[in-house]
């Protein structure tokens, strides 16, 4: 039964009415106040919704407000517990400065169905639905990965492009990727939608890797769970108060590696409303009196799903 088709029409309006909510903000060169404007809808938003609902991905601590913190209740308290993994802004420097691939998204599950991830950094490898599932491992070298996806797609090394956050922690992977000359697709921000590149073959990325978000790694696989594609994640702990985080919050493992179904488990929504134009989906754009989303979303299907919205500004 699908418990959650209820609140799919909201929540598509959810996220893209954050987005709005950030458009004053675009190139404005300000990331904390687009960032407030998006999170203050959504949190308006779901807490208007009929639901139970629980923050298990936020943007920090409750002593860290505005922002949603994990933690935070939302909803009436009245309709069905729900887990709710939340990035009201993703890429808040894209916002800020006007560049492509800023995105108000969000995810939501049953309660107990998406990983409690602390705020740390996170190693993920993701691959398309085509990739056999053993075929490549977070802990096999960059070499075994590349050789094993050549082989199992058919593909030379050089016609294969691995999408990487672009940043010093990285060098040793893409010294790696140049020395098998392999393409490389580097992004400046936001790795949720790097991730989501290697979904389909029109975007031309076989492999996404690298360090970046664990709560982006949570979203990302929840998207990805229903797209059927392959991911893989490890928890990367800097300090001891990350680890003393982890703990509270039910983490005994810290080497653990996840596989998507230990991230996300059952029926998901996940959303994401472009709010400047990105390669997934395009950002917000003002027609006479009106303002233009275009949402992304998974749910019932196996592929990525578009709709466009419109909202009056009169
Ligand atoms: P924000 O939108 O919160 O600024 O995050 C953008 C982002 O690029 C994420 O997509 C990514 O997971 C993370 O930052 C990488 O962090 P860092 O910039 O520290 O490498």
């Amino acid at each position: 039964m699908k418990l959650l088709k209820n609140l799919l029409n909201s929540l598509i309006q959810i996220t893209s009415n954050s987005a709005i909510a950030c458009y004053p903000h675009i190139g404005k060169n300000n990331k904390i106040l687009a960032d407030k404007a998006a999170t203050d809808t959504m949190r308006r938003e779901l807490n208007a919704l009929n639901i139970a609902g629980e923050v298990v991905i936020g943007e920090g601590e409750l002593d860290e407000a505005p922002m949603l913190y994990i933690g935070e209740k939302l909803g009436n308290g009245l309709g069905m517990d729900i887990d709710i993994a939340v990035d009201p802004v993703e890429g808040t420097n894209f916002v800020a400065k006007n560049l492509p691939g800023a995105m108000s998204v969000l995810t939501v599950s049953q309660k107990g169905n998406l990983l409690k991830a602390p705020e740390t950094y996170m190693n993920k490898l993701a691959s398309g639905s085509h990739v056999p599932k053993d075929c490549l491992d977070i802990d096999f070298t960059v070499e075994k990965n590349l050789k094993n996806y050549s082989e199992a797609c058919n593909k030379k090394l050089s016609d294969i492009t691995v999408c990487i956050l672009d940043r010093p922690r990285h060098k040793k992977i893409i010294d790696e990727l140049k020395r098998l000359k392999v393409c490389i697709k580097y992004i400046s921000d936001g790795d949720v939608s790097g991730a989501l590149l290697v979904s389909d073959k029109k975007y031309n990325v076989d492999i996404f890797m690298g360090i970046g978000g664990g709560p982006e790694g949570v979203i990302a696989a929840s998207a990805l769970k229903i797209l059927n594609c392959n991911f893989q994640a490890r928890l990367l702990f800097e300090s001891d108060n990350d680890i003393v985080r982890a703990k509270q919050m039910g983490i005994e493992d810290l080497d653990k590696k996840y596989l998507i179904d230990d991230i996300i488990k059952g029926e998901s929504i996940f959303c994401a409303t472009g709010i400047t134009s990105g390669d997934l989906m395009k950002g917000i754009i003002k027609k006479n009196n009106k303002l233009i989303t275009e949402t992304i979303f998974t749910y019932d299907k196996s592929i990525l799903q578009f709709v466009k919205k419109e909202v009056s500004i009169t």
